[in-house]
């Protein structure tokens, strides 16, 4: 049976939620599910933004047709071809042949390449008009926000931004579909964030991009392809990103990530922790081997300041710590105050790997001497971390 909910009369919720999914992009756990939002505009003429993942298609094609009441649909919009919006596309198209898909020239050739065939389309380019009676459609492209051929939709009627990927978020919305139905600061933002950092976190500047071309818009709702629709409070979450998009740290804080086999390092990481609340700094701590990198890189774009300590590996930087710093210089994080920790027993060289990973990282200062000790921290270590816990301080 179908499953939507109003947006407003007009307007309705046509997706689903998935809560088996374990793995989003096949990296990303989501155990609270994840949304794919598709959205069913009723008009003169009928309009759908986007599909749905593989995982949804039953409820999602009984959502359409419940909702058209046996009308046509005369346009699909395909915002992004990403396969988690358009793996039914030809599931909607096979049920309504009437349909012409409205897309851009990239996207055009991405269905040829993603589905073997070509469909009966309308391409649009940045600035286009598509009129469905009182409401209105017009179209920006927002490259590689989160591929290259993205566009967002304004129906200027209502004020509506369909804005694709952007502003989405992990979990599914088990039937809250609006951000005020939920308390988001509470309970949803860090999954926002980790959503935000990990999916569209390199792409910053066309984030920013977009954020300027829609800044000039009247927006009273943004409807994304994941997670909450925004109706109230927009200016909270464009504020936050603009922050992301920006790089720009969120708190004044300390992350602490640290590799330690044995707990030696571990150890030492936690008399930093311990120091650095002394002076009343805020701090977060990850174990790279058991917190998901997912997590840590949100709380690398939440804080202004990232301690990374590894025990030497094999000649060279702890697995997991290597793989956690490569995904985050992958990322483009810029702006940060960093500082390196390292242990070994014979030959240690894990801070030169590390700063080798996090050099390329724009406007990042490395505020201390990297901190070196064998096998275990002894006392005089002590001293060395005080010092470090001081810079922090002053760098604050
Ligand atoms: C599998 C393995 C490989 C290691 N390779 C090196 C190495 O190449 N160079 C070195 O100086 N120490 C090496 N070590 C020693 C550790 O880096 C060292 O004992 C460190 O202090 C352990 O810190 P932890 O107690 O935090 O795990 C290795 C240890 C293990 C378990
Ligand atoms: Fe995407
Ligand atoms: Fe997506």
């Amino acid at each position: 049976m179908h499953c939507t909910r109003k947006i407003d009369d007009d307007i309705i919720y046509v997706g689903a939620d998935n809560r088996r999914l374990k793995l989003f992009e096949a990296v990303y756990p989501v155990p609270r599910g994840v949304s794919y939002n598709s959205y069913l505009i009723l008009d003169e003429k009928t309009a759908l933004i986007d599909t749905a993942d593989r995982a949804v298609t039953d409820v999602f094609i009984e959502n359409i047709e419940h909702t058209l009441e046996g009308r046509d649909l005369d346009y699909l919009i395909v915002q992004h071809m990403e396969p988690d919006h358009s793996a039914t596309l030809i599931d909607v198209l096979l049920r309504h042949p009437e349909c012409t898909v409205v897309c851009n020239k990239m996207t055009f050739d991405m269905i040829r390449a993603f589905k073997g065939m070509e469909v009966k389309a309308l391409t649009v380019k940045e600035g286009d008009k598509l009129e469905l009676g009182k409401h209105a459609i017009t179209f920006i492209s927002a490259p590689m926000v989160h591929w290259p051929e993205v566009m967002v939709s304004y129906e200027s009627l209502t004020g509506t931004l369909f804005s694709a990927d952007a502003f989405g978020s992990f979990g599914a919305l088990n039937g809250a579909l609006f951000a005020d139905e939920v308390d988001f600061d509470r309970d949803h933002l860090d999954e926002a964030r980790r959503y935000y950092c990990n999916i569209v976190g390199k792409y910053g500047m066309q984030v920013e991009k977009l954020l300027g071309k829609v800044n000039t818009l009247d927006i009273k709702r943004i409807c994304p392809l994941h997670g909450f629709v925004w109706r109230e409070k927009i200016d909270y979450y464009v504020n936050k990103y603009m922050l992301w998009s920006g790089y720009k740290p969120e708190k004044q804080g300390v992350v602490i990530a640290y590799a330690s086999v044995y707990g030696n390092t571990e150890n030492v990481a936690n008399i930093l922790a311990c120091r650095l609340r002394e002076r009343g700094i805020e701090c977060v701590m990850h174990d790279v081997s058991v917190s998901w990198h997912s997590s840590i890189i949100a709380d690398c774009f939440k804080y202004s300041h990232l301690v990374f300590a590894s025990m030497t590996y094999n000649g060279g930087v702890f697995v997991n710590m290597e793989n956690l710093l490569h995904d985050l210089a992958a990322h483009a994080l810029k702006g940060r105050k960093i500082a390196l920790i390292e242990s070994g027993s014979w030959a240690i060289s894990a801070a030169k790997g590390m700063r080798e990973i996090l050099s390329p990282l724009k406007d990042t200062e490395f505020i201390s001497d990297d901190i070196t000790f064998k096998s275990s921290p002894t006392e005089g270590i002590g001293e060395a971390i005080d010092a470090l816990a001081d810079r922090v301080a002053e760098t604050m």
